[in-house]
């Protein structure tokens, strides 16, 4: 047994209660390799952001989820190291789908584990989530869970349509599991097609597609049930169009790309949602960068010169999203 707390790891609980206060939002990014965890601690320790670094099933079968936790223990070192005296970083189990994955890395030295039960019905939801809190709650480790259904795939839960969170459910939901925060659905979505074109206008001017709006009433009427309480939005990369436009300039096809405008994100990081999850934007930076580089100089071939301008791009996104989309900046001095 490892405790968080001896690597110098924070857990969720003043990271939200400061945010929700403060009007902004914790950024919770997903990291996979050396070059995304470099650029989100350079990033958070230049701009002073507390941060959440996600670590999924799927980075566990890429990357180990040993190799991962030690990376973040070093991440600890590193945001030191380049001048943050006291960094809030929190190592966060994204979307765990059994209570034994869940245990597996609070045993580990993780600060925050999310138990996914979304795709369950209400009642078995419910009792999973209770027997995370159970355990976890034990150790300091926060608990987040998840209520609704988000359009796409969640790992390896795959929703056709969205399923809103139904506000009438949110107080029973959050009494009975004890948890720390409640991921839901307002109409985000995992990935780079957050949206069909058919359920997009398309912008005359540039031919790009507009997204429809979240459903903000929903978010409404969950806040008015659990004031005060941590909102969770997964989902919420923006699908910049510049990295779109590198990418299918370059020999990339996605066509129709499309995420969730950055001015909703910043109008729910002023409201109780306190953590938004970012992954597919990192994603796009790192191809951009590097399908440049290979169109630029096809006689490359040292990762670095590939990876290291990718991880420069990765960098200025992360800092993007801290200073001018969550406002989190400057909120872990
Ligand atoms: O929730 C989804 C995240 O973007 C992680 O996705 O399982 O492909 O790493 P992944
Ligand atoms: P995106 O695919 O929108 O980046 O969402 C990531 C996420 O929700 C991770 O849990
Ligand atoms: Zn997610």
């Amino acid at each position: 047994m490892v405790s968080y707390k001896e690597l110098g790891l924070v857990n969720t609980k003043d990271m939200f209660a400061k945010a929700i206060k403060g009007g902004y939002a914790i950024p919770a990014f997903n990291f996979n390799n050396m070059e995304q965890l470099q650029a989100i601690i350079k990033a958070a320790a230049e701009t002073k952001s507390p941060v959440i670094l996600q670590v999924s099933k799927g980075a566990r079968n890429y990357a180990n989820q040993t190799l991962l936790r030690y990376m973040a223990q070093g991440a600890v070192e590193y945001a030191k190291e380049l001048g943050w005296e006291k960094p809030q970083i929190c190592l966060h189990l994204d979307h765990g789908d059994s209570f034994e994955i869940c245990k597996s890395c609070v045993d580990f030295g993780f600060s925050s584990v999310m138990i996914d039960g979304s795709s369950l019905p209400y009642e078995e939801n419910i009792a999973l989530t209770k027997k995370v809190v159970e355990y976890a709650h034990q150790y300091d480790v926060t608990v987040e869970a998840e209520l609704g259904v988000l359009a796409g795939v969640e790992d390896e839960v795959v929703a056709e349509e969205s399923h809103y969170t139904k506000p009438e459910e949110v107080i029973d939901f959050a009494t009975r599991t004890g948890c720390d925060s409640l991921a839901i659905s307002i109409g985000t979505s995992h990935g780079a097609y957050k949206f069909k074109p058919e359920q997009c206008t398309r912008d005359p001017k540039t031919g790009r597609l507009v997204p429809p709006p979240l459903a903000f009433d929903v978010l409404d009427a969950v806040m008015e049930k659990l004031p005060g309480f941590p909102i969770v939005l997964h989902g919420s990369s923006s699908v910049p169009q510049e990295y779109v436009d590198i990418i299918n300039a370059n020999g990339g096809k996605l066509p129709d790309a499309v995420g969730i405008p950055e001015e909703q994100l910043r109008k729910a990081a002023k409201s109780a949602v306190c953590k938004i999850n970012i992954d597919s934007d990192s994603r796009l930076a790192f191809t951009a960068a590097v399908r440049k580089v290979f169109a630029e100089k096809p006689g490359e071939f040292d990762p670095r010169k590939y990876c290291g301008p990718a991880r420069d791009l990765m960098e200025e996104l992360y800092k993007h999203k801290i200073i001018n989309v969550l406002g989190s900046d400057h909120k872990a001095e």
